[in-house]
């Protein structure tokens, strides 16, 4: 057979899929619909290269009907994602360098050994954690055959002509396109708690829990020593009710429950194949008295297996396994137990057996068995994964405590009126409240309905310490957290559960942290958290546990203040975090709370580590994973593999960050930026917040009603029923303007702040060496190439005040061309990506293809606005608002 693997190249790889596409199209939807669409794609291609205008292109969109309209719309959207896995196919060599290895090579330069990194990493925690923010537009049965024709292409690139199931390699590819073809890509049901649960699942369960241990196994190698399990995962999902009504402790149960009960499964999987390997005999081989043990306890009595201590072993361990999935599950697992034990009472026992077999391994001489391998990796995903797979947070708004604290006390007889107390009134209360031993809930009184479901989460959440471990829960965030009395509120609601003890603060096992995610919440964090650790018994309880968490928030801080001001008020309010938590002598650990988008803090994961202020990390990092995201980056074992470890690499590198970056931020550079975030808010509330019509503007001149009716998650578009910007979700805001084609989340304010600042000469000094400038001009520049004002003018048709449109409009323009002009002239570049090759080709390779469909989109809304009752109006809409958004790569 032919070996040679090719070479991938991107470009090859969309002519070939795209072909491809084309023949399934013609197939299945008959010559002519193919010919139109060819139609539209030729000439869109051409005007983008300048070598036409646009009469062909507006020629061919008006020649389609209703029914060619939605198989158009389709076949630019499953190109689209042909071109996105063909990206990631390429984007896997340029993360490649991301590496374990190649990060001690750096640090080695940098004069810190192989063993002091090691070291760093066993203190080390670094966890994404996946939420279910409705910004996945696609269906999961789409990415499963997209994951699969990602598959196939590899075999193709090994020169395979035959799958190893026996088919042909295209023949195989062709039809999983097919299938993509006739499958309906628009959700008819809307989305429950339920099915995130399971979505979350197969990504936990079918790609992260093989792939860490494997993961470890090369890090051990690199680092030559055995770190501890400094990678764990995190969810969001079934836990955060944060504006989503229909996440309940029944969410909580079912989460954690699909959760351990998926992970037992896998590990007695792995046990049985375990039992098949290890078939040492006590003729060739010894053992320890603890697998004689565990031999004799398993009870097996088959004389075949007499002299192999390790398989009764395992048979032992086994049938503990087994019976504590019936303990948790209330279930026989698939393979029930061939004899009977008691369930391990936690993950730390099973592994104790592990361990106790992998010693006697290597005692006896055996050491090759013993050091990784399958018992290796087994040991590795237990100590990594527990019984509970992903440890799940809870979070939920400042506002609902308050009133939940205020209605415990009214009943109980504490404060009539708490919600009418101040700060310091409220922080005494409540801290007088959690010094005593009584619990304010009576199973006799009767409470508002709000205050029994979140009594009821904390509830549930005691129980699932008992049944899977406290490393189940280990969190609670506090959405708008703007107080310390927003933080106390919640140990008040966890001690009624018996989650915060005062007297002793080992047993307070979750911890509270606080969500900041408005300008004025980033500018105040650092002071809320001198005062929150300067309570001796919180302060207690961190040094117990050994560090304090903050999150901060992207994407309402840029909805609040814009961009620039956004980024930078998150690098300060972390670099003055640290401060106030070296004052304590308190290890801070920072959860960034980023979604795909720029304007929802987006970009390569690995650069924003990368780029986070010196003395932020400190070897500790949580960073959140949602919607579209979560598919592009762990769809699959071997991306997930990669992006994995690139997560930690950067980790790893950010915690060694010298000084020197440190004295930029708060030198000359961190002056400049103050003045220049300064003038880039003024300008973007000034649009934003000030400017007379502009909330309707925004309203008309976007898709965002239409964007609400999506079926992508199951939590409601807004909190409220307000039609304000601020009471806005951050998503729909940055949906819709990408859908439009401005996101201007991304960048406005930002030509205006960088135009009016005095010493042009510093900011392109600033963008040669403060790697934080950098990336923040990188992602601007990205969401510059991703805009186009010309097709946001036709957007701007829809407003019905055409005045209004006009001048506001115009002032968009007028800002993106400042924007545009400063970038390039502080980059030295005479266009948009000129520096970036890669990304370049990437966009341009897409422009032509979103640019029909955002004219489709545009005319549909025209017509269902206008009281089209046609369904196919409707669905074409959604259809372009998928093909848009998987155009673009991002959604919100
Ligand atoms: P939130 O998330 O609205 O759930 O706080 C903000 C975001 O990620 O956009």
């Amino acid at each position: 057979m032919n070996t040679v693997v090719k070479p991938i190249t991107q470009n090859a790889d969309i002519r070939y899929l795209g072909k491809l596409l084309g023949d399934v199209i013609r197939a299945y939807g008959g010559n002519e619909i193919f010919q139109r669409i060819e139609y539209i794609r030729a000439s869109s291609v051409d005007r983008h290269r300048g070598i036409a205008d646009a009469t062909a292109l507006t020629r061919g969109l008006e020649a389609l009907t209703l029914d060619d309209t939605l198989a158009f719309v389709r076949g630019f959207m499953l190109f689209s994602m042909l071109a996105n896995l063909a990206e990631d196919r390429q984007g896997r060599l340029n993360e490649s360098g991301n590496d374990i290895a190649s990060a001690l090579q750096q640090l080695a330069a940098q004069g810190i050994s192989r063993e002091q990194a090691g070291e760093l990493l066993d203190h080390a925690l670094i966890v994404p954690v996946l939420t279910a923010h409705p910004t996945e537009v696609m269906r999961k049965s789409m990415i499963d055959h997209r994951n699969h024709i990602a598959e196939l292409m590899r075999q193709r690139d090994l020169g395979r002509q035959e799958t190893p199931e026996g088919d042909g390699v295209e023949a195989a590819i062709l039809r999983q396109i097919a299938l993509l073809w006739q499958t309906r890509p628009l959700r008819r049901e809307r989305l429950y708690v339920a099915d995130e649960v399971e979505i979350a699942l197969t990504y936990l369960r079918d790609v992260f829990l093989p792939v860490l241990p494997g993961l470890y196994a090369r890090w051990e190698r690199a680092l030559a020593h055995r770190p501890k399990s400094f990678l764990r995962l995190g969810s969001w999902i079934g836990g955060d009710r944060d504006g989503n009504p229909n996440v309940t402790a029944d969410s909580l149960r079912l989460a954690l429950g699909r959760a351990s009960q998926s992970v037992i499964e896998n590990y007695l999987d792995h046990l049985h194949a375990l039992g098949q390997e290890l078939s040492l005999s006590t003729e060739l081989a010894s053992a320890s008295e603890a697998v004689l043990k565990l031999a004799q306890d398993s009870g097996d009595t088959n004389a075949g297996r007499a002299d192999e201590p390790y398989r009764r072993a395992v048979i032992a361990v086994y049938a503990r396994l087994a019976a504590t999935y019936t303990k948790l599950t209330g279930h026989t697992p698939p393979r029930p137990a061939s004899s009977t034990g008691e369930p391990y009472e936690d993950a730390d026992a099973l592994r104790a057996d592990l361990v106790a077999i992998a010693l006697s391994l290597r005692e006896g001489g055996a050491g090759l068995l013993a050091t990784g391998g399958a018992l290796g990796r087994l040991i590795r995903a237990v100590e990594t994964f527990g019984f509970h797979l992903a440890t799940l947070d809870l979070r939920q708004n400042s506002d609902v405590h308050a009133r939940v604290v205020g209605d415990l006390f009214k009943v109980a007889g504490v404060a009539p009126d708490y919600l009418a107390l101040d700060e310091a009134q409220r922080v005494e209360l409540l801290r007088k409240e959690l010094a005593s031993e009584r619990l304010l809930a009576s199973p006799f009184a009767s409470y508002a309905e709000e205050t029994r479901s979140e009594l009821a989460i904390v509830r549930a959440a005691a129980q699932a310490h008992e049944m899977y471990g406290a490393a189940a829960i280990t969190t609670y965030i506090i959405s708008k957290c703007e107080s310390v009395s927003d933080m106390l509120e919640v140990n008040v609601l966890l001690k009624e559960a018996g989650l915060y003890r005062l007297g002793d603060p080992g047993a307070a096992g979750i911890m509270v942290v606080p969500l900041f995610e408005t300008i004025g919440d980033l500018e105040r964090a650092a002071n809320i958290m001198r005062a929150w650790l300067s309570l001796p018994e919180i302060r207690q309880a961190a040094d117990r546990r050994g560090y304090q968490e903050v999150m901060v928030g992207y994407s309402d801080s840029n909805k609040d203040g814009g961009y620039l001001t956004s980024v930078w008020s998150l690098n300060r309010a972390t670099r003055e975090l640290a401060a106030a938590f070296a004052e304590t002598k308190t290890a801070m650990q920072i959860f960034h709370g980023r979604g795909g988008a720029v304007g929802r803090g987006g970009g390569s994961s690995f650069a924003a580590i990368r780029a986070q202020p010196a003395g932020t990390v400190q070897g500790r990092i949580r960073i959140t994973e949602q919607g579209e995201v979560i598919a592009a980056k762990y769809g699959t074992r071997e991306g997930a593999a990669l992006n994995l470890e690139s997560i930690a690499s950067a980790t790893l590198l950010s915690s060694c960050k010298q000084p020197v970056a440190a004295a930029q931020e708060s030198g000359r550079f961190a002056q400049a930026m103050d003045q220049i975030s300064a003038a880039a808010f003024k300008s973007y509330r000034g649009l934003v917040y000030e400017t007379d019509g502009f909330k309707t503007f925004f309203r008309q001149m976007t898709p965002l009603l239409e964007i609400a009716e999506l079926k992508i998650g199951s939590r409601p578009a807004s909190r409220t029923k307000s039609d304000r910007i601020e009471d806005l979700r951050a998503i729909p805001w940055v949906f819709s303007w990408a859908q439009a084609r401005v996101m201007l989340p991304g960048w406005y304010g930002v030509g205006h702040a960088l135009k009016s600042f005095p010493d042009q000469a510093l900011l392109r000094e600033m963008a040669q060496g403060w790697p934080f400038f950098r990336a923040t001009l990188d992602n601007l520049e990205m969401v510059l190439a991703k805009s186009d004002m010309a097709i946001a003018q036709r957007y701007a048709t829809l407003v019905q005040d055409q005045s209004l449109a006009t001048r506001i409009f115009d002032q968009i323009r007028a800002a993106w061309t400042e924007t545009h002009d400063c970038l390039l002239a502080i980059t030295r570049q005479s266009r948009l990506l000129e520096k970036n090759t890669v990304l370049d080709e990437s966009i341009r390779l897409r422009l032509p293809y979103i640019e029909p469909l955002n004219l489709l989109q545009v005319e549909l809304l025209k017509r269902h606005r206008a009281g089209e009752t046609d369904a196919r109006v409707r669905e074409g809409i959604q259809l372009s608002i998928n093909a848009v958004a998987t155009a673009l790569r991002n959604s919100g």
